[in-house]
């Protein structure tokens, strides 16, 4: 008999507690969530016509040239010069991230930075084409001015294309220049003009999560400084952020991507409104003077560390200042006046070591000595999986830090191992939050790593231990977040895309589940006056939902055979219903994929109940949410 004690409060979970962790790994940003069909739009890739390619209808005779306005345009010095001398149809063909997913009837925007040189009668032909090369949409636009402006034209598609490229055809005999080649599908999240992929940010909505983490992860650092991430940089107009290569361009064997750039249309202002649009309150992570330890281990030297603690202060004024502040004004001009609410902030990603600390404490100093309410976030380093107490913690326990942000990346069988990690973790230190878990069926780095229901399975037990123990464990997100099919550098991952379609993993069922049931108050579950830590292969925690009145029990069943449970609930008036979600699989390898995205997800019934007990035959290889109204 496993009991309850509704009448019991161990703990509050927060609402921060199940979160998302975003990092432009994997074409997350670009080439994912940003909608931006055109890659390398303006020509900033190493190689400038990367993703580009000469077209000439009708043996149409002309030349390209790439030029550099270095100094009048820093930001985004190349643009192509196009020249034709005939009216046949000369120009680009761009291939898009692993091509361009069309969607028959959809409206598409085209839009272009143009200059012409000398007045000519020329027109730019934009073509949409299949993998058979035949039109599957077309429009044109009639550039006309000697300055730079910007030209738009829209058209439907007529096609369902998962490959699609992109043609700009210069027709009339002349020459012009462009910058800025760029498509949009209109149907974009909130309609926004430019804006994110509808489909992964509906995703990542349907999750209702706590917080949001952004911009990562790794890139936050930069393999050196000079590709570190720089929030200034990612607000205004497109034209002007400053593109970088990603610190997960890569041409390893299985992780091919030597186009992983990031063009920043996916900025810190859209990262503030979406955690805005899916009610998740802001964790944005600044450098902190550090660059990737694991790369370059490039360092600020402290007395040189003014900017990047300035840049840290200015954020917290672009998210919260008033429209009358420096930094609040620029929100208010890029149409954002409210606030952002900003209450946290994370100071270096993943860092360790005595220079960490040294740097986290003149940031701390900084940036409490201006915004003492901002709770900051402090790094422990990758190595969270081995001793609890190391030595960050131990450090950060004596510098009274508010959150210490814990990574692990393990087998499934560390995750059941480990659920009681925090049992006994020190009630009086600093919160933690458990940034970047999963569980890998194969190991680190590893392209084999599957997101089976092993893994998924064993991180809903080593989260009943999270709940448990939400009294110190304040957040939580697994870790990565997105990833293209054909553009991944690390896995697993919890959702995965195409260029048309995504998925859930059985791990964002399980985060999905958890996020949507985590109640208000942790209450005591036991069996036999001991908390459900892997007897019989079973973990669990209970909690009541406030608001709904409701009691939400959590059992994961990781043994092969089918458990008799009967639930005594106590400190309730009168059960009125009761519902089992179940997410299972008899397949320990069972995964979902784009073409069955819902092998493995949650199916909700009704259960009975008499007298205050309920009493269920649970699955072998389950995870169970038992909800009772109360
Ligand atoms: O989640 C992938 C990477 O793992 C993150 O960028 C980094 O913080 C960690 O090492």
């Amino acid at each position: 008999v496993y009991t309850i004690n509704a009448a019991t409060i161990k703990a509050q979970v927060r609402p921060t507690m199940y979160g998302i962790f975003f990092e432009d790994i994997n074409m997350a940003g670009d080439g994912g969530v940003y909608a931006e069909l055109v890659k390398n739009r303006s020509f900033e890739f190493k190689d400038p016509l990367m993703g580009w390619d000469e077209v000439k209808q009708d043996k149409a005779d002309g030349s390209i040239l790439i030029l550099n306005r270095g100094e009048a345009n820093p930001n985004n010095p190349r643009y192509i010069q196009i020249s034709s001398k005939s009216a046949k149809g000369y120009g680009l063909i761009n291939e898009g991230f692993r091509g361009m997913g069309i969607k028959k009837d959809n409206r598409y925007n085209f839009s272009v930075l143009a200059k012409m040189e000398e007045a000519s009668a020329i027109s730019l032909q934009i073509e949409l084409v299949n993998g058979k090369g035949e039109i599957i949409g077309s429009t044109t636009v009639s550039p006309s001015s000697k300055q730079w402006k910007k030209y738009t034209a829209s058209f439907i598609a007529t096609e369902t294309e998962p490959k699609a490229s992109l043609r700009v055809l210069l027709k009339g005999i002349g020459s012009v220049d462009l910058d800025m080649i760029s498509l949009f599908p209109q149907d974009t999240w909130k309609q926004r003009p430019g804006g994110l992929r509808a489909d992964l940010v509906q995703k990542l909505a349907d999750m209702k999560p706590g917080f949001l983490r952004f911009p990562g992860g790794c890139i936050v650092e930069g393999r050196e400084l000079d590709t570190r991430y720089q929030w200034k940089r990612t607000i205004g107009d497109v034209a002007n952020r400053r593109m970088i290569v990603n610190r997960w361009n890569t041409e390893f064997a299985h992780r091919q991507t030597p186009d992983y750039y990031q063009s920043f249309g996916l900025g810190f202002l859209e990262y503030f409104e979406m955690a805005e649009d899916i009610g998740a309150s802001p964790l944005p992570i600044i450098n902190c003077g550090m660059a990737c330890q694991f790369n370059s281990c490039e360092l600020v030297p402290l007395n040189q560390l003014g900017p990047y603690v300035q840049d840290a202060l200015d954020l917290i004024e672009f998210a919260n200042g008033p429209v009358n502040s420096t930094w609040g004004k620029k929100r208010a001009a890029l149409g954002h006046p409210k606030p952002f609410n900003l209450t946290m902030m994370g100071v270096g990603n993943e860092q360790w070591g005595p220079q960490y600390i040294e740097r986290y404490k003149i940031f701390e100093k900084a940036i409490h000595a201006r915004y003492p309410q901002i709770k900051l976030v402090s790094s422990d380093g990758p190595f969270s999986g081995g001793d609890i107490f190391n030595y960050s913690d131990k450090i950060f326990r004596k510098l009274k830090a508010a959150i210490i942000d814990e990574h692990y990346y393990n087998s499934p069988e560390w995750f059941l191992k480990h659920v009681n990690r925090y049992d006994h973790y020190d009630r009086n230190g600093p919160k933690i939050f458990a940034g970047e878990y999963a569980a890998q069926s194969v190991g680190g780095g590893n392209p084999e790593n599957k997101n089976n229901w092993k893994c998924a399975m064993a991180e809903a037990a080593f989260m009943t231990g999270l709940e448990r123990n939400a009294d110190v464990v304040s957040m939580t997100s697994y870790a990565p977040l997105f990833a293209h099919v054909e553009g991944w550098q690390w896995k697993p991952d919890l959702i995965w895309f195409d260029n048309l379609q995504s998925f859930g993993t059985p791990n964002y069922y399980v985060q999905q589940l958890y996020s949507l049931n985590k109640g208000t108050d942790v209450v005591p579950l036991t069996l036999n006056n001991e908390a459900v830590e892997g007897q019989d292969g079973c973990y669990a925690s209970a909690t009541l939902d406030n608001n709904k009145h409701e009691l939400i029990i959590k059992f994961v069943n990781t043994s092969n055979v089918v458990q008799k449970a009967d639930f005594s609930m106590s400190g309730i008036t009168s059960v009125t219903k009761a519902s089992l979600t179940l997410l299972q699989s008899d397949n320990l390898d069972s995964v979902n994929s784009l073409d069955q995205p819902f092998a493995v997800s949650p199916q909700i019934s009704n259960i009975e109940f008499k007298d205050n007990h309920i009493k269920l035959n649970l699955k072998p290889y389950s995870f169970n949410i038992i909800r009772v109204n109360i």
